[in-house]
């Protein structure tokens, strides 16, 4: 059994991540609450993860537990504005984890990208747990809207 409280390590994503970065991003739940849900083939990934690496406007976080990867936090960053994508592995789920990911990834884009004044997340209506987590570290609902018949919320945090 995990506690919520165990040592978590952070560091930036590398290309040797590639791989379980393509298992996390398919699984199925990550795809479910994905903007785009389709599966990934891992051309379309080897492409999407070289290129992230090598954007200076992106930050790509990883979490591990000892040699077990928690899940990941990116932000990609447009001027004063980040916007946040979180995923958690499965087996680490439920247990409060993504509370700490998000405010040690804070302090992260805080100091990288000190021109940032705001964080966006967008969370499909459907996804409880995501909902949650953001208004638990403080972010505040926006507004609501909806693409291809799927309603989004829109959180913010303000730095
Ligand atoms: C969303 C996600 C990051 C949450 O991380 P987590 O560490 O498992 O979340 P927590 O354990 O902190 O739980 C958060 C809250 O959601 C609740 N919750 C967990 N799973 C839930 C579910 N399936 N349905 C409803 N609520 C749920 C928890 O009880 C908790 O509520 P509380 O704060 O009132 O106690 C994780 O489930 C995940 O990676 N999901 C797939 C990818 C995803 O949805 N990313 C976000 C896209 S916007």
């Amino acid at each position: 059994m995990v506690k919520n409280n165990i040592k978590i390590s952070l560091r930036n994503a590398v290309p040797s991540d590639i791989r379980k970065i393509f298992y996390l991003s398919n699984d199925p739940l990550v795809r479910l609450n994905s903007s785009v849900s389709t599966v990934i083939k891992w051309e379309e990934h080897k492409n999407w993860f070289t290129k992230k690496l090598k954007d200076i406007n992106h930050l790509f976080l990883l979490f591990h537990f000892r040699d077990k990867l928690i899940g990941q936090v990116r932000y990609i960053v447009k001027n004063n504005e980040a916007e946040i994508s979180i995923s958690v592995h499965k087996r680490f789920r439920g247990k409060k984890i993504s509370g700490k990911m998000l405010s040690l990834s804070q302090k992260v884009i805080i100091k990288e990208y000190p021109n940032v004044s705001k964080i966006k997340a967008t969370v499909k209506d459907f996804n409880e747990a995501s909902q949650k987590i953001f208004l638990n570290a403080g972010y505040l609902f926006k507004k609501s809207y909806i693409i291809n018949k799927q309603k989004y919320f829109d959180f913010y945090l303000y730095l």
